[in-house]
Order: structure tokens, then sequence, then C-alpha cells
């Protein structure tokens, strides 16, 4: 746990001082104070303020912030303000500016314009990192670094000259030789072959599909190379401020374009930020799986670093939260591992792309509905304390990993209807409607502490981590695997000799033809349940059948079998029947859900002592547990929670 927070949640925002008159921080403190809110992060958008021109340094405004906030008892998480080169900086260094894949140079005016490899960008983001470092290293404000801003958002990959070099050295370095590198992309098709370096490039526009291979590696280049400009700034803050923690905002579920699994490791805490699709009446269920992940990504402990508080300002259609959202959105954060509910932003922008996102002091001041549910919320996280350390209790894993995600991504694929991130989160969103809750691991994780394993969607898989899995299932653990996983090697090649080749032994299935179904063709199953996007020609080769198809050029070919506790689902099944299946498998595996069939909408988290119920639903819901809410301080000896609230019971022991 970090410093400022031993003993109580975090709760605050980002605040932008820089954009209001400084009359007004004064107000912003007393009003952080009635909030409850214990952090603000300072500074993420503020380089031309701190940096006006080259080299010349205003510090004079954040000392001030720093001392108010410090004299209020307000921690200050701070950012390194490195995300948004400023404009003077653009047009000294033209070639530190973002190229796409069509050749386009991004200029700057909004923000986040620059090259990931740029050597300039990076020179100029440590040296603030370290000024910042420098001034404020002794600063009693000063509660955590946060290193630039959601790493990867708008500019994940860059295609220029600059980048072009660096991946090839990124290359060279994972390849050694050119005609290593020729056998991994499979350059012997379309002739492609290299024969020098300097004829690799990344995969610009071309007139026809890219190399998935060079597609692939540029994913996990350009993740390495997002990666490296955060730890450059990370090193020089631990070497100048060694207790001071170090996080950086992910986007966990909401961007997949970065190797979380790898980032997570180089901070010091992990941190996310969390935006509802709204106008979705189940996006408690997206919610949910970034929470989840974002957990899992920490092992542990992390910080919900930015939600809403109301309407975002990005969306084709910008609803506000429903009653009480807000208090249900922060408080399932909570209840999934997060230290404390932070927003976007402190205060809303009176100007600027953002003045109609929301924020905890909204245009119309405190005469409002959101500043009243700020301070409500802000009551809550206080009662909220006993929860700290206490850990969240999840039985069940999810194999997860970001590479299988690129390859399967590519544009020649058997089907665009498999879409690896939405498949691994439908299946999560089964088991919460089914009040089960789920880690998410990379398939190189130690996974005895699971009672089963769920592989939904996995296509690429090395052989390592392939025999982790059945090294799991012949040591008794229930796996449960979905189509089209095991059919790559790291490198995007076809594993031979009949799908899915990583799991083939391990499933006692092989499969000769995939037959994906068209859009909105579903076919139906022996035993009653419906299949949709995917079916494949398998048979049997040591398995039972569980379940064929019963129709269609596969009818009589097994849909569903078992090989012993290793099951295998050869089609996606329509949600109710996924959930029916992965019911009745986790059941047997042993996996009870701490409230059996918990009603519609009711969200259910067990942490070691506690039980969060989240009523989702317009209607009350009935649970047969007791405990006394911490929120209300109210006994229940049978929970109801209303229609849209929130009880979070101490369990009676
Ligand atoms: C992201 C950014 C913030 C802000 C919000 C708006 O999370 O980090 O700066 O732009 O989106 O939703």
């Amino acid at each position: 746990m970090y410093p400022p927070h031993t003993g109580r949640l975090s709760y605050g925002g980002d605040y932008s001082p820089e954009q209001w008159p400084a009359e007004v921080w004064r107000e912003d403190v007393a009003l952080m104070r009635d909030a409850g809110v214990t952090m603000v992060t300072v500074g993420v958008f503020s380089w031309a303020w701190l940096e006006p021109a080259p080299g010349e340094y205003e510090f004079g405004w954040l000392d001030e912030v720093m001392d108010l906030l410090a004299s209020g008892g307000i921690a200050v998480d701070l950012a390194t303000a490195t995300a948004s080169p400023p404009p003077w900086f653009s047009r000294a260094h033209p070639e530190t500016l973002p190229v796409d894949r069509d050749g386009r140079v991004l200029t700057y005016g909004s923000r986040q314009a620059y090259c990931p490899s740029s050597p300039v960008y990076r020179e100029a983001a440590v040296t603030l990192a370290r000024r910042l470092a420098e001034r404020y290293r002794e600063h009693p404000a000063l509660a955590m670094w946060h290193v630039n801003n959601e790493y990867g958002c708008h500019v994940t990959r860059c295609y220029c000259d600059t980048s072009a070099a660096a991946f090839r050295e990124w290359l060279r370095d994972r390849y050694k030789d050119i005609e290593e590198l020729n056998a991994a992309w499979g350059t012997a098709f379309w002739s492609q072959r290299y024969t020098e370096w300097a004829q690799v490039l990344p995969p610009r526009a071309t007139p026809s599909f890219a190399n998935p291979a060079q597609e692939l590696d540029f994913h996990r280049f350009s993740s390495d190379a997002l990666l490296a400009l955060y730890t450059a700034e990370r090193d020089v803050l631990r070497e100048l401020t060694p207790d001071v923690p170090v996080t950086t905002n992910f986007m966990a579920g909401m961007l997949d374009e970065v190797d979380y699994w790898r980032w997570a490791s180089e901070v010091d805490v992990v941190s996310t930020d969390h935006y509802l699709s709204a106008n979705n009446p189940d996006n408690w269920l997206g919610l949910a799986y970034s929470a989840d992940l974002t957990r899992s990504l920490a092992g542990g402990e992390w910080l919900l670093m930015e939600h809403s508080t109301g309407a975002v300002n990005w969306q084709p259609r910008n609803a506000p939260k429903q009653r009480d959202e807000m208090i249900r959105n922060s408080l399932s954060h909570v209840a999934r591992g997060s230290q404390g509910a932070m927003f976007f932003q402190w205060r809303a922008s009176r100007a600027g792309a953002e003045k109609w996102h929301s924020a905890m002091v909204p245009h119309a001041g405190t005469d409002s509905v959101i500043w009243r549910d700020v301070v409500r919320l802000g009551g809550y996280l206080d009662r909220l304390s006993p929860v700290l350390g206490s850990a969240v209790e999840a039985p069940v894993a999810i194999l997860h990993d970001y590479h299988s995600t690129w390859a399967e991504a590519h544009a020649a694929q058997p089907s665009d209807d498999m879409v690896p991130p939405a498949e691994i989160a439908r299946w999560h969103a089964a088991l919460v409607r089914l009040g089960i809750t789920a880690d998410f691991a990379h398939p190189d994780a130690t996974l005895d502490r699971y009672r089963a394993v769920l592989v939904p969607s996995l296509y690429l898989i090395g052989d390592a981590a392939a025999a982790n899995l059945a090294a799991y299932a012949a040591g008794g653990g229930t796996v449960l695997i979905g189509p089209f996983s095991g059919i790559v090697d790291e490198q995007d090649r076809v594993r031979l000799g009949g799908y899915p080749g990583a799991f083939r032994d391990l499933l006692g299935v092989r499969v000769d033809e995939f037959f994906p179904l068209l859009k909105d063709e579903t076919v139906a199953l022996d035993n009653g349940a419906t299949g949709q996007v995917w079916s494949e020609r398998a048979r049997a080769a040591g398995a039972t059948v569980v379940a064929s198809y019963a129709a269609g050029p596969l009818a009589g070919a097994p849909a569903l079998t078992r090989n012993g506790n290793a099951w295998y689902l050869g089609t996606r099944l329509i949600d109710g029947d996924l959930r029916e299946l992965l019911g009745s498998v986790l059941a047997e595996a042993g996996v009870s859900a701490p409230v059996a069939d918990p009603p519609p909408g009711l969200e259910v988290v067990r942490r070691t002592g506690f039980l969060f119920l989240i009523n989702h639903a317009p209607q009350a819901a009935d649970v047969p547990v007791a405990g006394t809410d911490l929120l209300t301080g109210d006994r229940h000896a049978r929970a109801r929670v209303p229609g849209g609230g929130v009880l979070v019971l101490r369990l009676d022991v």
C-alpha cells in the first residue's frame, strides 16, 4: 500500500489548476476537504506551463498549488507532465511528430503528438521529470509519481523513419540474423524475402494484406517502445525519490494495444482508467471486466485512477449517469480490489475539447446533484476503510494474452466475427451474472490456486504456455477451451497435423476444417443449445462427446467434448447457453458462488470477511446473507438491496 493511504481509500481526481485563476485554487482545496478528497493528480497536461520556452522553467504556480494542497491535508499524485509536448517543442523538433500507417504526419494542437521512438522527445521528457523530481522531492504533499498519461492512447504505433530504424534494432536484437527473421515471418510467401536489414520496414500501407508476423512483431515493438519511454522517466524518479511510488495510468479493458502484463511489473502501483459505454444497460459488466483485469495485472491491490462522475465528451451521444450510478460504479471498482475511486477530473473545464466532460465540481457548482453525490461518495469511501487489506476471492482464472489478440487481429482470418477481447469479455460477463468472480491470468502464469481455468479465445500460444496448461489439467484442474485456440505458435505459424494443434492431446480432439458461420447464422446442438459465429469439423480422438451438431453440414459431428477434466467447445454458444455450460462445468469443479443464482442485475463480490452487493436493476434484490452494512451501520439478518442500491456487508462469522 502506498504512503498517503494508510488506513484510507483514495478519493479525488485529476486537478488542472493552470486552467483557473489562483482565487479558485483556495476554493478548490476547501471543497476537496468538504468532499473528503484524499489525493489529487496534478499537472498531467502542464508541460507548457512548467517549461514555456526551451530550458526555462516556471515552477512558482505549482509551488503555490502544492503548498495549498499540503496545508489542506490533500496528497498529490504528481504528474511528470510529459503527455503533451507544447507547440514550441513540436515546432523546434518536427521530426518528433508521429506518422500514421498511411504516411500522414499528425501535428500538434490536440495532445500526445509525439513519436514513441524519438530520442529527442525522450530526452526532453526525462529532463522535465528530473527537474520536477529535483524541485518537489522533499515536498510534504508528494505521495506518488504519475508518469505521462495513458501511454498508447491516440498514438500507439508510429510509422516514421525514426520508428522504422528503432523497429529494425528491436528485430536485430530478437532475431540476430536476417535469415532468422525470414524464417520467423514466413517471407518465402509472396516474394517477401529480406536480404538486408535496411529493407525491413514497419507495416506501412501496402497494396494488399501485410505480413501477419511482421504486424505482430510491430505490435510487440510498439508496446516495448512506449514501455521504454515510461521506464526512462521512472528510473530518474526512482534515483531522486526512491521512497515515492511510481505509477502510470493504464486503460485496462479499453486499450488492448499495449501488453499490460509486461508493464505491470514495471510500476509500483498498478492504476487504470475506466469509462462506461453510455446508453448500455449492461455497461456494469464491462466495468467488472476492466476492474478484474486490472486486479489480475496487479496481482492484488490496484487503484482506479480515473472514471467519470457523469457524461464523457467523446461518445456519439454522451448520456449522463443514472441516479446513483456513479456510486455503484465507484463501489464496484472498490469491490474488485481498487484502493480508492479517482476521477477525471476535479473541476469541469470552461474551455477546450473536454469542456463537456463531467467532473467532481460541475459547471453548475456545488448546488448540483453531482456535487451532492460526490460528497456522499466521499463519506461512503471513508466508511469502507475496513475493507482495505481484505482479498478479493476469485476461484477461477480466464487466460488472457495481448499477443494472441494482436495476432488474431490480422485482416485475413477465417472470420471477422472472431474478436478475442469481446469473446473473453462475454465469458467473463457470464461468470459475473453467475455471481462468480474470476481473475485473468497470462498463459505462462502459475495456475495452481484456481479450481478451474477457462480459455475462451487463445489463438496464439507458445509451447511452454501450452505445457503449463496441460500440467495444470494433469494435476486435476478443470480446463474449458473455446474454439480457434491453440492454433498458431508465437510467430503466428500454424501448428500442423490437425487443430487445435497446441491442445489436441490435452483435449483428445482433432479438427480438420473450419466452418465459420455467416452473420446472424446459428447452428443447433443436440443438447438443445445454440451455436453462433463458428463451427468446425471435429472428431473425438480420446475425448467423450457431450453434444453434437444437430443440423447443417456438420450434423452428427462433436461440438462439445470432454477428456476427463479438459473440456472443449467447438462453437460459440449464445449467452444463455454459455452461462449454463460454465455454471455446470464450474459446479463440477467445486466452484460455488457466494450467492447462488443472484437475481438479474445484482453484482456480487466476496472479499475475505465482506460481501459487496451492488444492485444494477431497478427492483430490490433479496439475498439470504446476514451481516452489517458498512455504509449505513445497519444490521441485516437477511439482506435486501434496494433497486440501484449497494450494501457492503461485514459478514457474520
Ligand atoms: C482519459 C484521459 C483524460 C481525459 C479522459 C476523458 O482517461 O486520461 O485526460 O481525457 O480520458 O474521458
